[in-house]
């Protein structure tokens, strides 16, 4: 079932998600070499709860930390740890936040330091894919074409398009129905209505598209060892397009 939100509520959703935003504005002076990644993550989850929030990746299906961090090849639910980063890598936040009932998720990748053409690539593009995607939205018009849209774009910079993970609803609870995925066709899925509040994420790769899970079972990583980028916002639909509601 999609939940349709109304405006009060949705002004909620912005709330979360500001702070969900501002937590990554306060993450990006901390992104550099010599950093761990349990400094980032105790200092975005001290971030968090200092701004009247709950860290949602806590404990979510038994995930042990507040954010998920994930470098290079790492494309999502990497936990933080003594590792370091180092001059060329690219480091995932994910950030969730639990704000007076309602989630908001938002991921961004950052370069360290300077990185190589490669990733630089991979981060410019894999932003634009996101904004490519969140054009198609409004009421009345299928999800299919955010999907079949970001597809088109990540394929048109020679970028992989990993299937197994996908965007998802968001509100009440951090995941919720529908799936978003990031291919797809051109007029299919579920009509898009007003008050639907999805996370629109692209995780496209510099290689191949397929993923594998590591043994501590939740860090899934590109099976090829190329490096991957995740950019994900919270967006409510409208009348008339979507409001981004983890920016400013
Ligand atoms: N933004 C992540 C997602 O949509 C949140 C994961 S929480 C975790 O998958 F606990 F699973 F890490
Ligand atoms: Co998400």
């Amino acid at each position: 079932m999609i939940n349709i939100y109304s405006d009060d509520e949705i002004k909620i959703i912005k709330e979360s998600g500001h702070i969900t935003y501002m937590c990554h504005q306060h993450m990006k002076q901390f992104i550099k070499p010599g950093v761990t990644t349990k400094f980032l993550d105790d200092e975005a989850g001290r971030f968090i709860t200092e701004q009247g929030g709950v860290p949602s990746c806590l404990n979510y299906e038994g995930f042990p930390r507040n954010i998920c961090i994930s470098i290079n090849d790492e494309v999502v639910h990497g936990m933080g740890s003594e590792r370091q980063l180092r001059e060329g890598d690219i480091v995932t936040l994910d950030i969730c936040t639990l704000y007076k009932g309602y989630h908001s998720d938002s991921a961004w990748s950052y370069p360290v330091g300077k990185v190589n053409k490669t990733k630089e690539h991979l981060l410019y593009h894999t932003e634009k894919a996101l904004y490519a995607g969140l054009k198609e939205l409004k009421n009345g018009v299928p999800l299919g074409n955010a999907s079949a849209r970001i597809q088109q774009y990540a394929e048109k910079h020679s970028l992989g398009v990993i299937r197994e993970l996908v965007g998802h609803g968001v509100g009440h609870e951090l995941h919720e129905d529908p799936d978003v995925p990031n291919y797809g066709k051109y007029n299919s899925g579920v009509v898009l209505r007003t008050g639907m509040v999805i996370a629109v994420e692209p995780m496209l790769t510099a290689g191949d598209r397929h993923v594998v899970m590591l043994d501590d079972d939740w860090t899934i990583v590109t099976e090829d060892g190329s490096p991957a980028a995740h950019y994900e916002h919270t967006v409510a639909i409208r009348e008339d397009g979507y409001e981004i509601l983890t920016g400013e």
